[in-house]
């Protein structure tokens, strides 16, 4: 039976990024495959007062089962309610890839949809993606579209030829397609490797000139930017302390995105940080009390420091915090 969003208290994303867009920050899209994750965003997200967009990717879907990600969209409205906050949440499909998958979502009470065409050539991106737009916003559910592919690892889909967005191409794209929002490469990628970097090498920046040229292109049009987790060191360390090998990492530097959020980027992707502290946690407890085999005993410490992780973002880096 299909649901609407609005009979979940979800909303969709129109009015977070044009409140994000006045006030010159980023909504934070958090991806979540499980329980734990979820509650330790919603928590996160109430207590620092923030916006948020609780994201799913195809391959999360799957693997929670739609149904239950129904009921935990609902049940993460209630505990919000509970709580006596009124935090604005939309539930998002990340890199939705076909029309029939952006259907089911929406028929599933998902507020927002990725229809991420960036791999096929312009003119059949533009026409899936006004497809999709035609259709969504018939249920008032807000779409993003893509444009220049990342690199790096989506959905076990690895992109070897990734190129940035071409300015030139992004507002006959918006007018073609009526999209709400889009997703550049400027960049940045997926997972825990996103630079190749040689010893004593640091981090290079981000495009801007590409950011600030295609602002020029849609003024006042929200941007959005995937593959923004900052993989921090200390994470990482903890991982590799307690027995994991992840060598030669590298991610966004938090300085970087808090410059993107003072542009027309209103939202902002993350998921690998998500990933690395749970991972870094759940080896601690193992290496620290090899007797331990309650799964609460080690989901429990990983959800507390994933909420210190998400409130710190929306603090520091996203300025969302206090935005609801
Ligand atoms: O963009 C990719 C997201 O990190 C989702 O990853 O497809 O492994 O769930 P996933
Ligand atoms: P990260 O791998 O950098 O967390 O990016 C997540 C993302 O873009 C989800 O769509
Ligand atoms: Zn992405």
């Amino acid at each position: 039976m299909a649901v609407s969003y609005k009979e979940l208290g979800l909303v969709n994303t129109r009015e977070m990024f044009k409140k994000a867009m006045a006030g010159k920050y980023a909504i934070p899209a958090y991806n979540f495959n499980n329980m734990e994750q979820l509650q330790a965003i919603i928590m996160a997200c109430i207590e620092s007062n923030s916006p948020v967009i609780l994201q799913v990717s195809s391959g999360a879907r799957k693997y929670a089962n739609q149904i239950l990600l129904k009921h935990m969209a609902r049940g993460a409205m209630e505990i919000i309610k509970d709580a006596g906050s009124n935090i604005p949440v939309a539930l998002h499909l990340d890199h939705g890839d076909t029309y029939e998958l952006c259907v089911s979502c929406i028929e599933s009470g998902f507020s927002s949809v990725m229809i991420d065409g960036s791999s096929k050539p312009f003119e059949e991106n533009a026409a899936l993606t006004k497809k999709v737009v035609e259709y969504a916003h018939k249920y008032d559910v807000t779409v993003e579209g893509e444009l220049g592919v990342l690199a790096g690892i989506e959905d076990e889909v690895s992109h070897e030829a990734s190129h940035y967005t071409h300015p030139e191409e992004v507002q006959a794209f918006v007018s073609k397609t009526g999209v709400d929002s889009l997703a550049i490469s400027i960049g940045t990628s997926h997972g825990a490797y996103k630079f190749k970097l040689k010893p004593g090498e640091s981090v290079p920046p981000l495009r801007f000139d590409i950011l600030e040229e295609t602002e020029r292109k849609v003024p006042g049009f929200p941007i959005v930017l995937h593959g923004s987790s900052s993989v921090p060191q200390e994470y990482v360390d903890m991982i590799n302390k307690y027995g994991g090998n992840l060598e030669n990492t590298a991610g966004v530097p938090e300085d970087q995105l808090r410059k993107a959020t003072k542009s027309a980027v209103c939202k902002i992707n993350i998921d690998s940080d998500g990933r690395l502290v749970m991972t870094a946690k759940i080896r601690e407890v193992f290496a620290n009390s090899p007797k331990e085999f309650d799964p609460r005993k080690y989901l429990g410490p990983a959800r507390a420091e994933l909420l210190k992780m998400y409130k710190h973002k929306n603090e520091h880096v996203l300025g969302s915090a206090g935005k609801a």
